[in-house]
């Protein structure tokens, strides 16, 4: 295995994360609960659990008390899932499905958050991409029929991320069961990054890849949908034994088991998953109807449609803002003049001619004045 390449977009957000000059309108996590929060939403029995912790090891899949509140999430037994970091669950899912590959290429939804794919490559998988389409009527979609047309008898594994960082893209119900279906038909694994799950805007939300098929391996956790990153609390989920057993076995060599505080708050987050998703949903509400107003005011500088769920979107940039430039010089222009930090479609190594735009903080209203004053300068 070769050591993966440097990730880009990690690099990009370290240059500004923790800046504190700098204001962030990329962000793919939601607003952050506090500590003080998550405890109050906890029933006295947990909160007494907490108060008396003891810091030591964790059952290295995950206590049965957290998978077991997983288990309701994703629909499948706790036996079939392993806690674990969310970004460490890919390291750990793909290393291993890339021996089980056996010279067998991958297929990976493109452009896609860098490990995805990296992971993959770094231990010597030849992959091809399910590129994103755009048309400025539609906006972005995956097609199913190019999907088909790239599956061949030299393929063993199918990577998607749905919602989808960066466009948001969702899949219609339909769409997902004819992914399920052509993987099944052609025996073979899918995996499958829910971390944007329980973001969708519409009930009933699409079932976990994990639950429905036993080739598929499920990614989620509580960063970005429970707004609760920090915690570090994801999953991997399948429910075939021997896969699973290799992902234990190698995160053996990692974190090993999860730190006890971090799965005492992940038990009180999961069982009050509503009051936090709920909290998280209404401030998307409220910042895509402004981000919308500002779309239509600026039309001819940028170009939005309204995605059905997750964080972000990606947002086209016209040639009149461009002015034969990239993205990444006008994020450039934008951070100088005035602080404000959006990731360019560069850090996703894509057409530099589009930004991520992050939808789920508090603090969205302020920045985009400045976003606005920004275009203004670009107007008639
Ligand atoms: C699609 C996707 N998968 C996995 C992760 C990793 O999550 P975390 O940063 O919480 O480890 C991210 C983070 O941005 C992501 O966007």
């Amino acid at each position: 295995m070769d050591l993966p390449k440097t990730f880009k977009l990690e690099r990009y957000f370290a240059q500004y994360e923790f800046d504190n000059t700098k204001k962030l309108l990329c962000c793919s996590d939601a607003e952050s609960f506090d500590l003080k929060t998550l405890l109050s939403l906890g029933s006295s029995e947990d909160v007494e659990k907490w108060n008396n912790l003891k810091l030591c090891y964790t059952d290295s899949q995950g206590s049965l008390e957290l998978r077991t509140e997983i288990s309701k999430l994703q629909d499948i037994n706790p036996e079939n899932i392993l806690v674990c970091v969310p970004a460490e669950g890919i390291f750990i899912a793909l290393t291993c499905l890339a021996k089980e590959l056996k010279g067998k290429k991958a297929i990976v939804c493109w452009p896609c958050y860098q490990s995805l794919i990296e992971v993959l490559e770094s231990n010597g998988v030849t992959t091809d991409k399910w590129l994103a389409r755009y048309s400025s009527e539609k906006g972005w979609y995956f097609d199913m029929n190019e999907l088909r047309g790239l599956i061949k008898d030299n393929v063993g594994l199918v990577v998607v991320n749905f919602p989808h960082n960066p466009t948001s893209f969702l899949p219609s119900t339909d769409e997902f069961n004819e992914l399920i279906k052509l993987c099944k038909e052609n025996d073979i694994y899918l995996f499958s990054d829910e971390m944007y799950r329980m973001t969708e805007r519409s009930i009933p939300h699409l079932s976990s890849a994990c639950s429905v098929y036993d080739k598929a391996i499920s990614l989620s956790g509580l960063s970005k949908s429970f707004g609760l990153p920090g915690l570090r609390v994801g999953w991997l989920c399948c429910q075939n034994d021997e896969i699973l057993g290799k992902f234990k076995g190698l995160k053996d060599y990692l974190t090993i088991c999860s730190s006890s505080p971090t799965e005492a708050l992940g038990v009180i987050a999961l069982k009050n998953r509503d009051a936090l998703t709920t909290t998280i949903q209404l401030i998307i509400k409220k910042n895509l109807s402004l981000v919308s107003a500002l779309a239509v005011k600026y039309q001819e500088l940028i170009e939005w449609h309204e995605p059905k769920a997750g964080t972000t979107g990606f947002m086209k940039l016209r040639e009149k803002l461009l002015k034969g430039r990239t993205a990444t010089d006008v994020c450039a222009e934008l951070v100088d003049k005035f602080n404000i930090v959006l990731l360019p479609a560069k850090t996703y190594q894509y057409e530099d001619k589009y930004v991520r735009f992050g939808f789920a903080r508090k603090d969205m209203e302020i920045l985009l004045t400045d976003f606005d004053n920004f275009l203004s300068q670009y107007a008639n």
